[in-house]
């Protein structure tokens, strides 16, 4: 595990946009994408660069239950707006939140993802320490799954919706061991309502009450924060 620290946020996201146009430059054709405040600065970054992800193939790690993907709430249309719209990829994936049957659907996408080996997977982190919408107690065994979302998620995602109320209950969301087939994982992490969960995973002890430390079982794992961290010696 690799970790760029930066104590400016600008430089943070310069550095962590120039990972994946490099990546890109060299080979990388397939990614799988997050969501949430956190990224926004990156997808910035990449409309306004020269990156051209028009031979790349995308899939975003997860969607709200329910939501269907024109609602301005679903991350569809938060992809589509953040990045998509203006550098699109040969073919974008997002799970579907607004099925009958959300099983099934979760099993075709983890279908694909197996049918397309992701080069980089970028993440963010929950201030639980969930990844994508895995929350505490997670099996590391999971693939792509409905999950229904813990209290402290629906109030951390209320800010994008008029009232609490309307957070969806559950989510779509990549398993667990669906994230670690990546062949590299990005995390980025900034602020201080992410401390605890980051000083959890760099101490090292995996456990699923904290999903993000799973990522110290991953061979080749980059973290951009702004968090000074206390790494065990
Ligand atoms: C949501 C997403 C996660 C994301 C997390 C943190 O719950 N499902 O993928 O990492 O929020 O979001 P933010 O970056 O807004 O703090």
């Amino acid at each position: 595990m690799e970790i760029r620290y930066f104590e400016n946020r600008e430089e943070l996201y310069k550095a962590a946009s120039k990972h994946f146009e490099e990546a890109v430059a060299n080979g990388a054709r397939t990614f799988g994408l997050a969501t949430g405040g956190t990224m926004e600065p990156l997808y910035e970054n990449l409309r306004n660069s020269d990156v051209d992800f028009s031979q790349c193939t995308s899939f975003n790690l997860d969607e709200y239950a329910g939501i269907p993907k024109e609602s301005e709430h679903s991350y569809y249309t938060y992809m589509h707006e953040q990045l998509f719209n203006t550098k699109p990829f040969s073919k974008s994936f997002v799970p579907v939140g607004d099925v009958e049957d959300l099983t099934a659907a979760a099993r075709e996408y983890e279908n694909m993802l197996k049918a397309n080996e992701r080069d980089i997977q970028l993440l963010g982190v929950g201030e639980n320490g969930h990844i994508a919408f895995n929350e505490p107690g997670t099996s590391f065994d999971s693939e792509t799954h409905v999950i229904e979302l813990t209290p402290s998620t629906r109030e951390a995602n209320a800010r994008y919706f008029a009232s609490l109320d309307e957070v969806p209950t559950h989510a779509v969301t990549m398993g667990i061991a669906s994230i670690l087939h990546a062949k590299e994982i990005i995390l980025i992490a900034c602020g201080e309502n992410k401390r605890d969960a980051m000083q959890a995973l760099v101490e090292g002890d995996v456990t699923v009450e904290v999903p993000v430390s799973v990522l110290n079982n991953h061979p080749n794992v980059v973290i951009y924060t702004d968090l000074q961290l206390k790494v065990a010696v």
